[in-house]
């Protein structure tokens, strides 16, 4: 008889803005009955205020310092999917936590889906309030590509998937990986 002990209990959704973190870990949390905890929301609730308002009064050093507390806290729970603000790669900190008990997924769309995804809801994405909106992100991704690769154990490109085929092989591609890692 085996015993398997230290299996991770959660799953940590990085990728872009835009990628689908919330909507996918919502069907993924679903389908394994997990908890769905989505970081920008507890953010909003430490903060009091709107994450928009926090970059505008604050900042976004002061976002990151908070975003750095709330993940240290949800780092510690059991049986959660959680679905991360796509900067929370920035700080190596986070992803040594999250780490800890979480299989951490990178999401990726292509630029084209992100564009008119981001463009859709600009309102409530600080960092891509530009002029020239497709050179930022454009910048930013390609900035951040090594961060996500080196945080990610798994990679997982929806843009030819919908939500639930996305979820799905989140889960097929996550035995896999616990079959390697054993
Ligand atoms: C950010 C992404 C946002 C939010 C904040 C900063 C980023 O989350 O945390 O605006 O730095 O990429 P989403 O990825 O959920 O939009």
């Amino acid at each position: 008889m085996y015993i398997i002990i230290n299996m991770k209990t959660n799953i940590a959704l990085i990728g872009f803005m835009g990628t689908g973190k919330t909507t996918i870990g919502r069907a993924l949390a679903g389908k394994l009955r997990k908890t769905l905890v989505e970081m920008d929301s507890l953010i909003e609730k430490e903060a009091g205020k709107s994450i928009p308002q926090i970059f505008q009064d604050d900042g976004e050093i002061a976002f990151r310092e908070l975003e750095i507390d709330v993940t240290k806290e949800v780092a510690k729970g059991e049986n959660q999917v959680i679905a991360c603000g796509g900067g929370i790669v920035l700080n190596k900190i986070n992803i040594d936590r999250l780490g800890q008990n979480a299989i951490i997924v990178l999401l990726t769309v292509s630029f084209d889906i992100i564009e008119k995804r981001v463009t859709a809801d600009k309102s409530i994405r600080p960092l891509l309030n530009k002029g020239n909106k497709a050179q930022a992100i454009k910048e930013l991704m390609e900035f951040r590509q090594p961060f996500y690769e080196r945080a990610a154990d798994i990679q997982i490109d929806s843009s030819n998937l919908g939500i639930e085929a996305t979820a799905d092989m989140i889960i097929n591609r996550i035995k896999e990986y616990e079959g390697i890692n054993k």
